[in-house]
């Protein structure tokens, strides 16, 4: 029993300095000439049952982190703790194993799915390759069932068992990505930006739908979106990001209510607010330009450019991420105690 509730403690994830440094090569011999430091220093956990937004700019390195957490790139440093084991750098049998409670969901529904597969089949594919494996037993007709099961869970019919992509609309098709990524059963699914390429009018139907599933199925989330617009009402924590590095992370109402990093800041002063009132008093930061190129690693304060109140030391000091208040962590001199 006690031993139960410690493990219940445990974050189900823990990343910890992931690093994901992709190599530039130049020049006619193709030589290493430099690296694009994606994701530079990322800390975080996430509990069992949680989501845990991760938000920033295009370009910022969210679906990296992602991709480094699923080994789908092989991190360039840090570790990557799942259920207590470090998967960084697994590969083949022993990362399918490591990472069966794993799952990703994908930004763009119609380039992740297989246009030659049917819906029937994309969803069972995972339980496929595990079969294939030995490390899933499951027989033929189960796979059936479960596939029919699986897409009623996402509302869609099982009679559609047999169509392919391109005969479903967009939502329809995040629904059997959704499926599919749920056929193992996982505990944490990573979805990268999963409702950014749909309707407006058709993202609070998916949204709604990963929740139902989330409290049926006790899910975790690691749940990326590029504004805070989306992730306001699905995320009991957020993580901001920007240029490879997390410069805030507190509980989502904190992070809404009391925003501490000029980024987050700005990226609040991109989020309508409905009362006209509210909206037209509002003081705004306007964000200028790109995300700059993460193709060199700055000495001082990653945002220091483009911050409205940087001051001289920014530019040569890194601010690290300090705890403020409980469970509200900013990297910002700002805030300094
Ligand atoms: N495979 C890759 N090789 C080189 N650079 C990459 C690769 N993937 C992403 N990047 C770069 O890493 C940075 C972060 O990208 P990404 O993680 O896709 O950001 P986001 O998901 O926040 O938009 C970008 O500058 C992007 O160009
Ligand atoms: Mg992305």
């Amino acid at each position: 029993m006690a031993d139960k509730i410690k493990a219940d403690k445990a974050p189900l994830l823990e990343v910890k300095n992931l690093q994901m440094h992709f190599p530039i090569y130049g020049g006619l011999f193709k030589k290493h000439v430099g690296n694009v430091y994606a994701v530079d220093g990322v800390n975080f956990t996430l509990n069992q049952g949680e989501t845990l937004g991760l938000v920033g700019e295009s370009g910022c390195g969210k679906s990296t982190t992602a991709r480094a957490i699923a080994q789908l790139h092989t991190p360039t440093g840090g570790e990557v703790l799942f259920e207590g084991q470090n998967i960084a750098g697994k590969t083949g049998h022993e990362l399918l194993a490591a990472r069966q409670d794993m799952q990703m969901i994908f930004q763009d529904p119609y380039a992740s799915l297989n246009p030659r597969m049917t819906a029937g089949n994309i969803i069972a594919e995972p339980m496929q390759i595990y079969k294939k494996r030995g490390m899933l037993e499951i027989t033929k007709v189960q796979i059936t069932e479960r596939v029919e099961e699986l897409m009623e869970k996402v509302g869609l019919s099982k009679h559609f068992r047999n169509r392919y992509p391109h005969e479903f609309s967009g939502g329809q098709r995040q629904r059997i990505g959704v499926a599919r990524a749920l056929s193992l059963n996982p505990k944490l699914i990573l979805a990268d930006e999963p409702v950014s390429a749909l309707d407006v009018s058709i993202q609070s139907q998916i949204l709604n739908l990963l929740k139902d599933l989330q409290i049926e199925f006790n899910l975790s989330y690691l749940f990326i979106a590029h504004d805070l617009a989306v992730i306001e009402h699905i995320s009991d924590r957020i993580a901001v990001m920007y240029l490879g590095k997390i410069v805030e992370i507190s509980r989502s109402t904190d992070l809404y209510s009391n925003p501490l990093h000029p980024y987050t800041e700005a990226l609040l002063s991109a989020v309508p607010i409905p009362d006209p009132e509210v909206e037209k008093n509002r003081k705004r930061i306007i964000l200028t330009g790109d995300v700059p190129s993460p193709d060199i690693q700055r000495p001082g304060c990653a945002f220091y450019e483009r911050c409205p109140r940087a001051m001289d030391r920014c530019k040569k000091e890194m601010p690290v991420l300090t705890e403020i208040t409980e469970d509200h962590q900013v990297a910002c001199f700002l805030h300094e105690k």
